[in-house]
């Protein structure tokens, strides 16, 4: 059956797509990674810039993802070629889309560890093993829960055999049946936990330390980090926003969606923010405690207030559920591809994937116990795959996507799926063009160790500035030529 005579899957409901998408980019990036960032980096100037780099770079590509998805129709390896051909670009393209399913199937393979940690503790709070003396205390009771593969194994086992029974069953009765319930039920969750930080905690210290910013405080170290993770948290150069996007029905516009899920993912971050951080206020702690933040001090601090252990219920469960809406989506283009492109079914796909999938993520797991000295270049297995993950291919995954749609795909196809007024497709033209390839140009250079400790980020204002002032020369010429001919 050739491509265009298969039938097409497209999300069922008005908000299929949205739910979809924000399910995937709501995740451990928003409840577990933006908090502990937040609170190394110092609070308010940090939040700054990662919203400026979610609204300069990860809105812009984003909206490239979806349209390259949809005009594409289909997995992300062939959505890619399609749209190159299309605009008589090379085959070679398709290594594009290769990358991002490459890296959304390594990100899951670390990704069901960490989500484990969540399943885990959430059984740890209801059978009430969530109680120590202090921050040692706790850090020993995680320290525990690693030690033992078996018990680590067992929760990341749970969550790859969830994540594929969904993945298996297909995109509407499987991913769109899910996320319709548990979207609204992160939001009830996520609200529970806010009105409680305000009756029970130190809300205003929370306020404080995210919003107050002092741009003395900022460092070069610190943007970079904010831009990395702008692509984590909405889930770009992934595979799992071209995949979704093939199912985005036509009539449905981009921009809008596309913003809609930028300001839900944003919201949710800033959301778990206002949750945590008045929490851990109120009790005295650290906020500057690392990855350990969510998994240590918060557990203690909610022990020490009034209806403590059903906030730590209510809260692991909403952790865990926001992990799964994410893990269904780095897998979703594997498992399309190997039913578009090979024929499978989506269930056989779905299993084979999991298979290969749960032998990577058991490496990954075995780096906390059995192979805590298997180690390269000084980095465990689990340590790789986030490094080179969020590190190396999404940072080349977005400027490839940035690069395809801003220059090589034919302007005509490009302006037919975003369908925006000629003014803001000038925006983004210029933004995929010229902002987000220098900025991912100088996080690939910080990540490879090339700028040094002392890069000053005001030299990326610059270079912005001259390039908005290139650009505008070209654009008035191009149009000068454009009446000429015309
Ligand atoms: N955006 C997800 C999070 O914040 C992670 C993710 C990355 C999901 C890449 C899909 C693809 O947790």
């Amino acid at each position: 059956m050739t491509a265009s005579a298969r039938p097409q899957t497209l999300w069922l409901g008005r908000w299929g797509f949205v739910l979809a998408a924000t399910g995937s980019s709501v995740g451990l990036g928003n409840i577990w990674k933006f908090p502990y960032m937040t609170g190394e980096y110092g609070g308010g100037a940090f939040v700054l810039v990662y919203l400026l780099c979610i609204a300069l770079i990860g809105v812009p590509i984003m909206m490239a993802e979806i349209a390259v998805g949809r005009r594409g129709r289909a997995n992300p390896v062939e959505a890619v070629r399609r749209v190159a051909r299309e605009s008589g670009c090379r085959g070679l393209w398709s290594g594009l889309g290769w990358m991002s399913m490459i890296c959304g199937f390594m990100i899951l393979s670390f990704y069901v560890v960490v989500a484990g940690w969540s399943i885990s503790y959430l059984w740890k709070a209801l059978s009430g093993g969530l109680q120590a003396e202090s921050v040692d205390g706790m850090a020993a009771i995680f320290a525990a829960n690693n030690a033992n593969p078996w018990n680590l194994g067992f929760w990341s086992t749970l969550v790859t055999i969830v994540t594929m029974l969904i993945v298996g069953k297909g995109v509407q009765a499987g991913i769109e049946r899910s996320v319709r319930w548990m979207m609204p039920g992160l939001v009830v969750m996520l609200a529970l936990m806010i009105g409680y930080a305000v009756v029970s905690a130190d809300f205003s210290a929370g306020v404080h330390f995210l919003f107050d910013f002092n741009v003395g405080e900022l460092t070069g170290e610190a943007v970079l980090a904010a831009m990395g993770h702008a692509f984590f948290t909405l889930s770009l150069a992934a595979g799992a926003i071209i995949a979704y996007g093939a199912y985005l029905p036509a009539n449905q516009s981009i921009v809008r969606t596309t913003l809609t899920v930028a300001i839900c993912d944003t919201l949710v971050a800033l959301m778990a923010g206002l949750a945590i951080f008045p929490v851990i206020f109120a009790n005295g702690m650290d906020p500057a405690s690392g990855p350990g933040l969510i998994f240590m001090s918060l557990p203690l601090a909610f022990q020490a207030m009034p209806f403590g252990g059903v906030m730590e219920v209510v809260f692991f469960l909403m952790l865990t559920v926001a992990a799964l809406t994410s893990s269904i989506s780095m897998i979703e283009a594997t498992v399309a591809w190997l039913n578009q492109s090979h024929g499978l079914t989506r269930r056989r796909a779905a299993w084979g994937v999991g298979i290969v999938l749960w032998v990577i993520s058991t490496l990954a797991m075995l780096s906390f116990n059995v192979g805590a000295e298997w180690k390269l270049a000084g980095k465990h297995f689990f340590d790789w795959l986030d490094f080179l993950t969020s590190r190396l291919m999404m940072p080349l995954g977005g400027l490839g996507m940035a690069l395809l749609t801003g220059f090589f795909l034919r302007r005509r196809a490009i302006r037919e799926e975003l369908a925006m007024p000629s003014w803001l497709f000038g925006l983004w033209q210029f933004a995929v063009r010229y902002v987000s390839p220098i900025a991912i140009v100088v996080v690939f250079l910080d990540a490879l160790g090339w700028l040094g400790t002392g890069f000053d980020w005001r030299w990326l204002a610059a270079i912005l500035v001259v390039g908005l002032a290139v650009e505008t020369g070209l654009r008035k010429r191009a149009s000068r030529a454009d009446e000429a001919v015309g």
